[in-house]
């Protein structure tokens, strides 16, 4: 099964990339996971929509040819980052890749909050009529890592508590996925 990562943080150093990087590694024999390049894709503008440039083509046809998406991002300014904002744009765009397309959330923060507004706000970007995303419901799926600076370590998500939930909930996107 194949999945792409949008990753909301261009930080070299991002705990989101750490995060990114240990559901890649720890997933790595059931899925093929890929990490998009969102920071090589130009803003958004809609006179380049019909004819884009090259890195817009390839990172939608990546997304299209995927089984799922799994967006990891920081909480910036209680929303999600730009950068990830601009690449739901360009797919919301002539051919809409994230229409059905299933999506799951995961969001680290050093804060207690874990980017609990940033994945409100993304969930309602999700349902607009542009991108239409089937997003694994939030009940019991929402991956919030708070005080992260505590649960990442070497580039890698490290606490037991956390690594067991992504399990449940990874579990849970593939199943939803097969349905
Ligand atoms: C932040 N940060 C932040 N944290 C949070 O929990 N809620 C917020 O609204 C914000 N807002 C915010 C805005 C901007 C512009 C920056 C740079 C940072 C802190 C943020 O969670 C922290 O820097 C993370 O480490 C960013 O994620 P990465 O880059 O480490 O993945």
């Amino acid at each position: 099964m194949k999945m792409v990562v949008l990753l909301g943080s261009l930080r070299k150093e991002s705990i989101n990339r750490s995060v990114a990087e240990t559901i890649r590694e720890r997933y790595r024999k059931e899925l093929d996971i890929e990490i998009a390049d969102l920071g090589g894709l130009p803003l958004y503008n809609q006179d380049d929509e019909n004819h884009p440039p090259e890195s817009v083509t390839s990172f939608k046809q990546q997304v299209a040819e995927a089984d799922g998406v799994i967006i990891v991002t920081p909480e910036y300014n209680w929303s999600i980052p730009g950068v990830l904002k601009n690449a739901i744009d360009w797919c919301s765009r002539v051919d809409k890749v994230l229409i059905n397309k299933p999506v799951m959330a995961v969001g680290a923060s050093p804060t207690a909050f874990g980017t609990i507004r940033a994945q409100a706000h993304l969930r309602d970007i999700l349902a607009s009529p542009g991108v239409q995303a089937r997003v694994l419901p939030a009940a019991t799926n929402e991956v919030l890592v708070n005080f992260a600076a505590d649960k990442v370590k070497d580039g890698r998500l490290v606490d037991e508590t956390t690594l067991t939930f992504l399990d449940k909930v990874l579990s849970q996107f593939v199943k939803q996925i097969k349905q």
